[in-house]
């Protein structure tokens, strides 16, 4: 059976780091084939997001693979970037070499239609950051959602789980919640179309918070794996325990990307529930609510699978224990 071929939208971002070494080192153990990486505009501008994203590959030791520029902001609204969370680069205190790993001409959303077609049924696709690029790639190729086999999203937030951003909106559908909500809808019309078509899996704060890294886990990826890649991971990282202690969190981080990223990769073992979503794109108080029609008041084909846990004795700690693990493979 061949790997997985699997496509990563992301917007690094010290998270997206992580889950840029965790699926290149799924790669080299053989488990999935990555057919590319989409950069797109995030916490910081999109030179950032692509020059981080090809650095993080190189001291990964990635294989070749296309590294495409996509949405340089929000599709409807000016852009928030927000280098406090992750550094005025991306990358917290980590310091990256410029590498000579050079940018794919294509735009990104070129690079998402190109993949979905190249592997009809099989790509498994995973966004990181704001849904802007994919929404742009959904104009292009109406059919992505019969193209792709999964697509994993790293956003929004539910079941009464408060948000990151706004009291009920998480960071990257809050920073572009049209692309979000196109994304909704696409689904939607695909699955009325299609009723075995598999509908996104929706991973918000309510299971994402739950993968934290402590500095613990920083000192002990040192201690198995001292190497380039996982020094500027633990540099980033300590940004990131800054940030979320300014903000009352404590001193660890909350590393929803990497986590989204196993969830992608080990559908079978995460607990959802389908429903219907659509993103709040006008509300005072409420712009960039994921809001969920768990009672079918909308009447609405079902477009998405809510997260809600993962079948893991152990649970979240024991899914980030793996990815810590595949991390530090990398690094010896
Ligand atoms: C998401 O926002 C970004 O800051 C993180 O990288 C993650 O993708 C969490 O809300
Ligand atoms: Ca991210």
């Amino acid at each position: 059976m061949r790997p997985t071929p699997v496509l990563l939208d992301c917007d690094p971002g010290i998270d997206d780091a992580l889950a840029i070494a965790y699926l290149v080192a799924e790669h080299l153990a053989g488990r999935i084939e990555l057919v590319g990486v989409v950069c797109t505009a995030g916490n910081v501008g999109l030179p950032d997001t692509v020059a981080n994203a090809l650095a993080w590959l190189d001291l990964a030791g990635a294989p070749p693979v296309p590294v495409c520029a996509g949405a340089a902001g929000a599709i409807a609204v000016p852009h928030v970037f927000t280098p406090e969370t992750h550094g005025p680069r991306g990358a917290g205190h980590a310091v990256l070499d410029t590498t000579t790993r050079c940018v794919d001409a294509r735009d990104g959303a070129r690079l998402w239609v190109d993949a979905a077609r190249a592997y009809p049924g099989e790509l498994v696709a995973i966004v990181t950051g704001p849904s802007s690029t994919l929404a742009g790639a959904l104009e292009r190729e109406p059919d992505l959602p019969g193209l792709v086999a999964d697509l994993a999203v790293m956003g929004g937030t539910f079941r009464g789980h408060p948000g990151n951003t706004t009291p009920v909106g998480e960071w990257n559908v809050d920073v572009d919640p049209e692309a979000a909500d196109a994304i909704c809808l696409r689904w939607e019309a695909a699955r009325a179309a299609d009723a075995d078509l598999m509908v996104p899996l929706w991973c918000g704060l309510n299971l994402t918070e739950r993968a934290v890294w402590t500095p613990r886990h920083s000192e002990r990826l040192l201690a198995v794996a001292d190497s380039p890649l996982t020094r500027a991971l633990v540099e980033a990282l300590r940004f990131y325990f800054e940030f979320h202690d300014s903000v009352g969190e404590g001193y660890l981080a909350r590393v929803h990307d990497p986590f989204v990223a196993w969830l992608a990769l080990h559908p079978d073992m995460v607990i959802t529930e389908d429903s219907h979503v659509r993103v709040e794109c006008g509300g005072e108080h409420t712009r960039g609510m994921t809001v969920e029609d768990r009672r079918g008041h909308r009447g609405r084909a079902d477009n998405a699978r809510i997260a809600t846990g993962v079948r893991v004795p152990g649970g979240p700690d024991a899914v980030l224990d793996e990815v810590f693990a595949a991390i530090a493979s990398l690094g010896r």
